[in-house]
């Protein structure tokens, strides 16, 4: 399955965020914990140089424990802060302050020395769409905090959200959109739902990911419909669209009802906790 998707307005976004990038300290690149690898931006690698870096793994709630913790170490030996959130959760923010603060310490200790002191540090929140950063910014800034800049009678700036004494959040997050030269990202993107269904072949999408599941969870989908997972894929799908009655006019079989049913039944989590991508040992 070949997805191409570009959308055109990527040039201007990431002119924006190179503006936004210079009045910050610390970049906090949301990733969607099922599909670490995909749904990282190579460019923000570059866009982000010389700034303090945590990679957050959002929508953890979804995701195998396990693979969430190996992903956290393969980022952390690789130099990045990292941590993992339900974005929807507020109690999950306390470990996320920790780690910010982490991240921050050698800004802070740096201005110390110059004999700056109390100046928080600036940070802002990126990633590609749909990976939660306006959750992730509702949840953790909360209606609590005060907005900062766009004061009357001062320039018009950005707005910025105080978190604490320590910290403060640019309230826009920057957008970046994935890299799809490898057609395997294109396609764990597509089933986590990046990619406007639109314009996605959704029979061809639900075949796709019970390949990987028969592959990566075996016995995922006998548990949820009750299907034998020697078959192959089209004809398991017939079987998911028998059990679940997936039946058009005239009796006869929805094939892409059923395709509809497993792929936001894998989006929502009600397969279980399930990770498409594992830590690539180098
Ligand atoms: P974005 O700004 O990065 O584009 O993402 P946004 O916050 O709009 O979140 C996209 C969808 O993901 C939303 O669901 C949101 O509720 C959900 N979401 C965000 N963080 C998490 C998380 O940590 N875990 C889970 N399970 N879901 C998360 P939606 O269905 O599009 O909207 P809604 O029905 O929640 O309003």
């Amino acid at each position: 399955m070949q997805i191409q998707w570009y959308p055109g307005h990527m040039t201007k976004a990431i002119r924006q965020m190179q503006e936004d990038i210079k009045l910050i300290d610390l970049v906090i690149e949301l990733v969607d914990a099922r599909v670490p690898w995909s749904s990282r931006n190579p460019d923000i690698d570059q866009l982000g140089k010389q700034k303090a870096r945590l990679i957050l793994m959002n929508k953890a709630d979804l995701a195998e424990e396990g693979q969430t913790a190996a992903w956290m170490a393969f980022f952390q030996e690789k130099g990045y802060f990292a941590a993992k959130a339900d974005a929807r959760n507020k109690g999950n923010m306390k470990a996320v302050t920790q780690v910010i603060q982490e991240a921050c310490r050698e800004k802070t200790e740096r201005d110390r020395k110059r004999g700056i002191l109390n100046r928080p540090v600036r940070a802002m929140i990126v990633g590609i769409p749909n990976v939660g950063k306006s959750t992730f910014i509702n949840t953790y800034a909360g209606k609590a905090c005060t907005k900062t800049g766009n004061k009357p009678g001062v320039t018009k700036g950005k707005q910025w959200i105080r978190l604490n004494k320590q910290v403060e959040l640019l309230d826009t997050p920057g957008i970046l959109w994935p890299k799809f030269e490898d057609p395997a990202v294109g396609l764990h993107l597509a089933c986590i739902g990046s990619v406007k269904d639109e314009i996605l072949n959704i029979d061809e999408l639900a075949l796709e990911l019970i390949g990987i599941l028969l592959e990566k969870y075996p016995g995922v989908l006998t548990a949820r419909y009750g299907v034998d997972e020697a078959l192959d894929a089209p004809r398991l799908l017939m079987e998911v669209a028998r059990n679940r009655n997936c039946i058009k006019r005239g009796d006869e079989l929805d094939y892409s009802k059923a395709a509809a049913l497993i792929v936001e039944e894998f989006r929502s989590g009600k397969l279980g906790r399930i990770t498409l991508e594992f830590p690539k040992k180098e």
